[in-house]
């Protein structure tokens, strides 16, 4: 057992003893080593404190001198994690000259190689792994940087704010240095060097300031930057029509990279990217890819004013940067495309893995209060349920008063690193709401529920709602929350009697609507204004979806209505003709296509999991099935008329319309797919061959590949001869394998473990073929444990690779306890044989040691 690992708490937070005003970095980098000069001038700003101790991991420490002064052993004491220089005075410069090994480096945090780029990833603790430094966002300080490296292999030398200096006087190697005029924390440092292409656009601010905007990528796909470029330039424009907030530096830089641990990396100036969030043309790409590229551009576009020029006090404070800009991401998507698509989309999301993680061992609140891996913070919880919570802010205070609430907060906390009782604060100022109950969204974990009980008498309607609050995982009782509610009624014709905010504060309210002729019906947490699980008593989902005048409600009463459908299918195996006729009616709608898509589309296996006490992923698939093959066979000719009429005249196009299209196509697609016959093998097969995007050729091979095992060979074998050497393509391919219905799914996984394009090194493959195999719960949850036994074993190996990367895969185990009690011993014992591993980093030990609590 690891029995290093230590937890910190919110409650010990502590204001620094020193600042850092300047810092002054040198980096030589060579292919074995990289020599780090650090240069610091720092004061203290308590005076009672003699030492400083710096943040510093594995530190191989060359040179130390304090106001030029060599400093002996004696006066400095190096630990695991730490250096601390014993009685510095009360202002001084700092002089630190230590080695690392970037090559060395598959941790993917500090400096590192991804391919023959050296580039970094800072947050939230990466820059102690390169130079010894007070390594917490907190320290803002100003940045010069100056790289040296050969000149052939890295002609492109970049790092944060302004390019001041070219250094061009050696003969191999050169060197640039800059400059970043605005203070920032360590975590928004960036280095990148190596031999790019490019493209360049230009942007004028609002203030007619002239930006240069570059996109550096891998050469030989400069082709594939130019969407990524389009939707930075829509953000700058947005944020300046939507906050008012304008960019800040003469230029803004943009590297992708393939090997990275996240999606993307807000550094000032300098953003570094997972390629997938980058790269993309028709060819390669898939239309929700492109969407993808677009949202993430813009989120870590709107960081510079919600991260960068305001930034967390520590990391407890992560939601105040992560769930607003995902809000603002989230917005900004609903405008550039449909905003009914974009909503469900992202409810949708929400739900698949926050609700998840909620209800699991892991769960906490979106401001935690302890943790042992800040890492293993970067959660659905606090990114999505985040920006929920913003959402309610929003929603409360109305937009023109959320944007005074956002002015002023800009305005009072600019350049500072606070915390979202900061935030709070702004938004309290401009709005009325309660502020001590709207807390508990920061301090509680679990998704709430919300239990209906209508009833109607002499032309009164009302409705009694009852809080159901979870308790927190350690058992403790938590609070009513407090939230906005919308809701509607409609009357029996389908037209809309009223529409409102309920704002509820108590356990337990009876609202009261008069006057009506009959008894009305209900339209509840309309736009999912509040991130909550609604019981319904009698429930109308019939009724609203094909009246409901919200486009949410509409489609959320389709889920729920299709969730009591397939549970009574397991339950009793018979299928409710109700629903089948009320989808058959979907079938015909005259509505936004993808919106349509949507509404066509059947609850997941998570979705209806997140019913169930005991889950049962065999039940699960055989009553989806069921259903599926139930409709697809009753409205077979009306789903092939939707194909037919929405495939040709074939069209790469990336309009809206197009994009619509191919959602509501594929969609009928792959209901038919269950059908099994050679009618629709063969269209699939058409369509893969004759395809123009990725959106149908990818479709279509994963229709194939779980229908037809004679045509997918073929299918498959000239996608993987063709996009081969395409590694955002290749990742595709893997998912596509391993999330297989087919039964020898892991025997295929194991060997593409060993082809030639796979490497257990870059992330997005691991997740792609891994990540995916674990969320295949058919194959994972296996009952011989071959699944679970496959995983532990990747963890364990992956661990000492990427511990951030096997954390993540342990995440698949957090179903453990609500799984029957077989399969519940054979996780325990991979999970055992895990956490006890010689070496095991924090990162696994803290998610495995919670799941089996
Ligand atoms: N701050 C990044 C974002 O959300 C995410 C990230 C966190 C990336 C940690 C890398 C490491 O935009
Ligand atoms: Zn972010």
């Amino acid at each position: 057992m690891n029995t290093e690992v230590k937890a910190k708490y919110l409650k010990d937070y502590k204001k620094p003893a020193y600042a850092i005003e300047s810092v002054d970095l040198l980096f030589e980098l060579f292919e074995e080593e990289t020599f780090v000069t650090n240069t610091m001038q720092i004061k203290k700003t308590d005076a009672s404190v003699n030492d400083l101790t710096l943040d510093a991991v594995n530190l191989e420490l060359l040179e130390l001198s304090l106001n030029d002064l060599k400093l002996q052993e004696s006066r400095y004491i190096i630990e695991e994690e730490k250096l601390t220089v014993l009685n510095v005075p009360d202002a001084f410069e700092i002089k630190i000259k230590n080695k690392i090994y970037p090559q060395d480096n598959t941790e993917l945090e500090g400096l590192y190689k991804s391919g023959d780029i050296f580039c970094t990833q800072n947050e939230p603790e990466g820059f102690r792994s390169i130079t010894p430094f007070l390594d917490r966002p907190d320290i803002m300080s100003l940045f010069t940087t100056t790289i040296l490296a050969d000149k052939k292999k890295y002609p492109v030398l970049l790092s944060n704010g302004n390019k001041i200096k070219c250094h061009e006087d050696f003969k191999e190697r050169h060197g640039v240095t800059w400059h970043d005029p605005h203070p920032k924390p360590s975590y928004l440092f960036a280095l990148v060097a190596g031999n790019l292409g490019s493209i360049s656009d230009e942007f004028t601010t609002i203030q007619g300031n002239k930006v240069a905007l570059n996109i550096y990528c891998d050469l030989g796909n400069e082709q594939k930057c130019h969407h990524a470029m389009h939707s930075l330039k829509a953000s700058m424009k947005w944020d300046e029509e939507k906050y008012g907030r304008a960019y800040d530096l003469d230029i803004y830089n943009i590297v992708a990279v393939d090997s990275f641990n996240m999606g993307a990396m807000e550094n000032k100036g300098l953003n570094i990217f997972n390629s997938a969030y980058v790269l993309a043309d028709t060819d390669t790409a898939t239309d929700a890819n492109f969407m993808g590229i677009e949202s993430v551009i813009a989120h870590e576009y709107f960081h510079n004013w919600t991260g960068n020029r305001i930034t967390c006090r520590d990391w407890f404070q992560l939601t105040l940067k992560e769930g607003l800009t995902v809000f603002r991401d989230q917005c900004f998507s609903a405008d550039m495309n449909s905003a009914q698509v974009q909503r469900i989309e992202d409810v949708k999301a929400l739900r698949e893995r926050q609700f998840v993680e909620d209800a699991s061992p892991t769960r906490h609140p979106i401001q935690p209060e302890s943790y042992i891996s800040m890492n293993n913070f970067y959660t659905a919880t606090v990114y999505e349920k985040g920006a929920e919570v913003i959402r309610m802010v929003y929603t409360l205070l109305g937009e023109k008063n959320y944007r005074q609430a956002m002015d002023l907060y800009f305005e009072t906390f600019d350049g500072q690193a606070v915390t979202t009782d900061d935030f709070l604060w702004a938004m309290h100022e401009c709005g009325d709401f309660d502020l001590e109950l709207f807390k508990r969204w920061y301090k509680q974990s679990g998704t709430p529920r919300l239990h209906v009980k209508e009833s109607f008498e002499n032309g009164t309607y009302s409705i009694l709602l009852t809080q159901k609050i979870p308790d927190d995982v350690d058992g403790k009782k938590q609070k009513p929350c407090y939230y906005p509610l919308k809701m509607g009624l409609l009357d029996r014709d389908g037209s809309e009697i009223l529409a409102k905010t309920l704002i509820i504060s108590k356990e337990s309210e009876t609202f009261v609507f008069e006057n009506l002729k009959e008894k009305p019906v209900l339209s509840i947490n309309r736009d999912f204004s509040v991130p909550i699980i609604v019981e319904y008593g009698e429930a109308q989902f019939a009724f609203l979806m094909k009246y409901d005048t919200n486009s949410f409600t509409q489609y959320e009463a389709t889920q729920n209505f299709a969730l009591r459908t397939i549970s009574e299918i397991i339950e009793s195996s018979a299928i409710n003709d109700d629903f089948v006729d009320a989808y058959g009616h979907l079938l015909d709608l005259d509505v936004d296509l993808s919106y349509k898509a949507l509404l066509l589309e059947l609850p997941s296996v998570s979705a209806v999991m997140q019913l169930q006490k005991e889950i049962d992923f065999d039940a699960i698939y055989d009553a989806q099935d069921k259903l599926l093959l139930h409709i697809a066979q009753k409205y077979k000719e009306k789903l092939l008329d939707i194909y037919k009429q929405n495939h040709l005249p074939a069209s790469a196009s990336l309009e809206a319309k197009y994009i619509a299209k191919r959602a509501i196509k594929n969609r009928a697609l792959k209901i038919l797919s269950i059908l099994k016959n050679d009618e629709v093998a063969e269209l699939a097969q058409k369509q893969y061959e004759e395809s123009l995007t990725m959106t149908d050729r990818i479709v279509a091979l994963d229709v194939l590949e779980n229908l037809h095992v004679s045509y997918a060979e073929v299918a498959l074998q000239d996608f993987y001869n063709r996009y081969k050497d395409e590694t955002l393509v290749m990742n595709k391919y893997f998912a596509i394998l391993a999330s297989s219905s087919r039964y020898d799914v892991l025997e295929r996984v194991e060997k593409l473990q060993r082809d030639k394009v796979y490497d257990e090194k870059v992330p997005n493959l691991v997740r792609s073929l891994v990540g995916s195999f674990a969320r295949n719960h058919k194959h994972f949850h296996a009952k011989d444990g071959s699944g679970y036994k496959f995983l532990a074993d990747k963890i364990i190996e992956i661990d000492k690779i990427n511990p951030q990367i096997a954390s993540g895969l342990c995440g698949a185990f957090k179903v453990c306890d609500k799984m029957n009690k077989h399969n519940q011993d054979l996780i325990k014992k991979e999970l055992s044989r895990v956490i006890s591993t010689q070496g095991l980093s924090k990162n696994s030990f803290e998610i495995i040691d919670k799941i089996l609590k």
